[in-house]
């Protein structure tokens, strides 16, 4: 079976009657969007907050019942998905391109569960490119500041015109390399002029659902 399904499945039944509930977006965070709608239909009553426009339509078509951001005060558990994880749940996210979305939903969660397949776990996070989403206005300035500080910034292009993010940004993709100084990296990010908000998920996530041949795996953060 598809180990992003195994994942999906599994943390699924993490999700509970009454509960307010992020739902992720990306290939593996499908199949809980899946799995959250056969709930439903089998009579869970939740409501759910989607992180990505692509994740409010495939919600809305399961009949899961949605509020928006501004519409809660806080969410029970918010499940989604991970580009690169470490074992000290260091993350990269944004892949997708919902990051920011994805930050906003999990920075109000009471818990938040990673799932994946095995080849998001590495040593080191840093060989998926960091996602930073920035404004289109100055963006060749915002940039030109990424690049002075290193951080060898590349403009994410879809269909040969930039990528255009729900909330009508650009991303920039960091190329850093695996064992780049994270701490540093995310101080030189936070307040630039032109960001919006970037993909390192440092210490969000309780527990991560990994999908394997053999089944799913547990392992919870200790640092939570
Ligand atoms: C989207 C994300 C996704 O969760 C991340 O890219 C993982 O996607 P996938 O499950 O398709 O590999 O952060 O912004």
């Amino acid at each position: 079976m598809d180990k992003k399904k195994i994942a999906g499945d599994k943390a699924a039944e993490f999700v509970k009657d009454g509960m307010i509930v992020g739902l992720g977006t990306g290939s593996t965070a499908y199949h809980v969007v899946n799995a959250v709608g056969e709930m439903v239909k089998n009579g869970l009553k939740i409501k759910a907050v989607p992180t990505s426009k692509a994740t409010e339509e495939q919600a809305r078509a399961l009949g899961i019942p949605l509020l928006t951001i501004d519409e809660v005060d806080y969410i029970d558990i918010d499940i989604d998905g991970v580009d690169e994880i470490d074992p000290q749940f260091n993350a990269i996210k944004g892949g997708g391109g919902a990051l920011y979305r994805e930050k906003v939903v999990a920075d109000i969660s009471k818990e938040v569960i990673w799932i994946m397949d095995e080849s998001k776990l590495v040593d080191a996070i840093g060989t998926f490119p960091l996602a930073v989403e920035i404004a289109q206005y100055g963006y060749k300035q915002t940039m030109q500041k990424m690049t002075d500080f290193g951080l060898k910034p590349v403009l994410r292009i879809r269909d040969e015109k930039p990528y255009i993010t729900d909330n009508g940004n650009f991303i920039a993709d960091l190329q850093l390399g695996a064992g780049f100084d994270i701490a540093d990296v995310a101080k030189k990010l936070t307040g630039m002029v032109g960001v919006l908000e970037h993909g390192l998920f440092l210490n969000t996530c309780k527990k991560i659902v990994v999908g394997t041949d053999n089944g799913a795996i547990i392992k919870e953060n200790p640092a939570k």
